[in-house]
C-alpha cells in the first residue's frame, strides 16, 4: 500500500495515485458513438478517485469493432461524442485514456448477453478481416485475409485514430495487441499463415505491431504516454 496513493509521473502527465481503470467493453454504443452510459461508467470511476480512466477497446475502423455496439474513433462525430466524456473525467482530476483496437477475426459478434456469436450481414454484421482466412472457432464468422496493401491501410487507420483521440482530449493512449484481436492474430503463428512481409518469421509477424506503434507515435505528442 505504501505507494498506491502517491503520484506517478509518466512523461509530462502526472497521475494523482496508482489506480488505473482498465479498458472494459460496455457493448452500449450506437454506430460507434459513446452514450450516456459511457459518461456514467467512466465518469463514476473518475469521481471515485481513480487517477487514470481508460475507455473500452475503441475501434480504429468500423469493421474493427468486436460487436456492432462497440465504441469507435473513426468518425469526426465520434470525436465530438468523446469530448464531453473526456471533459467530465478531467474535471474530476482524473486523466482520460483511450485504448485503440481492431477486432480482426473476432469482429461482427454479438454482445456477450446476446450469446456472443456471429452477427449476420442482414442483422448489422460485416465480413471481418484477419491475417489469414481462418475462423476463431465454429461460432465465429469466417474472416477474409487482408492483402498487404490493406494491412498498410489499417496501420494508417491507427494513426488517424490517434489524431482523433488527441483532438478529443485524451492524454494517454494504449494500443490493444492482445486477447486474440487483430494485432495479436498477426503475432501468433496459430492465426497467421501469411508468406509475405507480415507473416512467417517472428520478425515478419511483429511487423504490423511495430508499424502501428511507430505510426501512432508520429502523431501522438512526445509529452504524452503511449502504452
Ligand atoms: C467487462 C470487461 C470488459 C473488458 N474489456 C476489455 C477491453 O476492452 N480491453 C482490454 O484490453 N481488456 C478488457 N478486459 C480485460 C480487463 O481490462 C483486465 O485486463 C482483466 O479484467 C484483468 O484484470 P483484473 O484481474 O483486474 O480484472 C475486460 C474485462 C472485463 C471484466
Amino acid at each position: 500500500m505504501a505507494r498506491l496513493f502517491t503520484p506517478l509521473r509518466l512523461r509530462e502527465i502526472e497521475l494523482k495515485n496508482r489506480i488505473v481503470v482498465s479498458p472494459m467493453c460496455e457493448y452500449s454504443a450506437v454506430d460507434g458513438h459513446p452514450q450516456p452510459w459511457h459518461l456514467v461508467h467512466l465518469g463514476s470511476r473518475a469521481v471515485g478517485g481513480a487517477a487514470l480512466v481508460f475507455t473500452e477497446a475503441t475501434a480504429v475502423e468500423a469493421r474493427g469493432r468486436i460487436s456492432p455496439a462497440d465504441t469507435g474513433i473513426y468518425l469526426a462525430s465520434h470525436v465530438d461524442a468523446w469530448r464531453s466524456i473526456v471533459d467530465f473525467v478531467r474535471k474530476q482530476g482524473a486523466v482520460p485514456g483511450m485504448q485503440l483496437a481492431h477486432s480482426g477475426r473476432k469482429g461482427s459478434t454479438a454482445p456477450p448477453w446476446l450469446g456472443g456469436k456471429k452477427v449476420p450481414l442482414e442483422e448489422g454484421g460485416w465480413e471481418p478481416v484477419a491475417p489469414s482466412a481462418e475462423a476463431f472457432d465454429k461460432d465465429y464468422p469466417m474472416p477474409r485475409a487482408l492483402a498487404a496493401a490493406e494491412v498498410r491501410e489499417i496501420v494508417d487507420a491507427f494513426r488517424k485514430a490517434a489524431e482523433r483521440a488527441f483532438a478529443a482530449g485524451f492524454e494517454v493512449l494504449e494500443i490493444h495487441a492482445a486477447h486474440g484481436y487483430l494485432l495479436h492474430e498477426f503475432l501468433s503463428p496459430l492465426s497467421n499463415f501469411r508468406q509475405d512481409e507480415f507473416g512467417g518469421s517472428f520478425e515478419h509477424r511483429i511487423r504490423i505491431v511495430l508499424q502501428v506503434a511507430e505510426a501512432v507515435r508520429e502523431v501522438w505528442p512526445a509529452r504524452l504516454p503511449l502504452f
